[in-house]
């Protein structure tokens, strides 16, 4: 059973005639972008806009008409995936190293559909390591600050041993904290580094999210206060 497409595909059924949509990356998002290009090439009529080089490129070929923040007002439900998710709707994304376009994204978005699979779920955050983009002028430095957060830290390397860049010309630093105890804390503190640009830490974001199980059942969880 293909657990991360049972959520993806069961997500865009949210979308409608009419909507900008903001497309996610990852492997379950993915699997949202094709059902997206299949809908689409059978007379829906949307406009999208991604969160990285590798979703637009995906959906291009699968010819769903692309759009920039230039071109649209705002954008009404973006779909993408999370490397965890708390009880309080509360996310670690950035696995995909694409955290910075992903919360312009969500940011800019009405609401945020989460798609993932029952792994994703956790009592608390932090087990997964928190993904932080930093520019590279000063990487060494503002690796130390992030430290002193309490974190042990390992800048992100391809296979061929570079430090992998993200779509923004940035690095990513990988933060292993164990336990997350106050999330809201973190994120600001971390923002507040000179060098780093954005956190994987997504709060008050994600509006539903779409869990998918073996069994072929699709969980729909909603923020508190919906
Ligand atoms: C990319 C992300 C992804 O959404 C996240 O890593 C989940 O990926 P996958 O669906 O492949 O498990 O945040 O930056």
């Amino acid at each position: 059973m293909n657990v991360k497409k049972l959520a993806a595909e069961a997500a865009v059924e949210l979308i409608k005639d009419g909507m900008t949509v903001g497309l996610g990356t990852g492997s379950t998002a993915h699997w949202a972008i094709a059902k997206l290009g299949e809908r689409v090439n059978n007379g829906l009529k949307i406009k999208a806009i991604a969160t990285s080089k590798e979703s637009d490129a995906l959906a291009k070929e699968l010819n769903i008409p692309m759009v920039t923040f230039s071109d649209i007002g705002q954008i009404d439900i973006t779909i993408d995936g999370a490397d965890e998710v708390d009880p309080n709707l509360i996310l670690i994304k950035g696995g995909g190293g694409a955290l910075l376009r992903e919360k312009i994204i969500a940011t800019a978005s009405e609401k945020l559909i989460v798609i993932v699979d029952e792994s994703k779920l956790v009592r608390q955050l932090g087990g997964f390591a928190l993904p932080i983009e930093v520019i590279p002028f000063g990487m060494e430095s503002t690796r130390k600050f992030i430290e002193e957060l309490g974190c042990k830290t390992k800048i992100r390397m391809t296979d061929k041993n570079d430090r992998f860049k993200t779509d923004n010309g940035n690095h990513i630093v990988d933060c292993t904290f164990g336990r997350i105890e106050s999330p809201e804390k973190i994120s600001q503190k971390l923002n507040q580094i000179p060098g780093v640009v954005e956190n994987g830490l997504f709060i008050r974001l994600a509006h539903k999210v779409y869990v998918g199980y073996q069994s072929g059942k699709v969980d729909i969880l909603l923020k508190k206060n919906d």
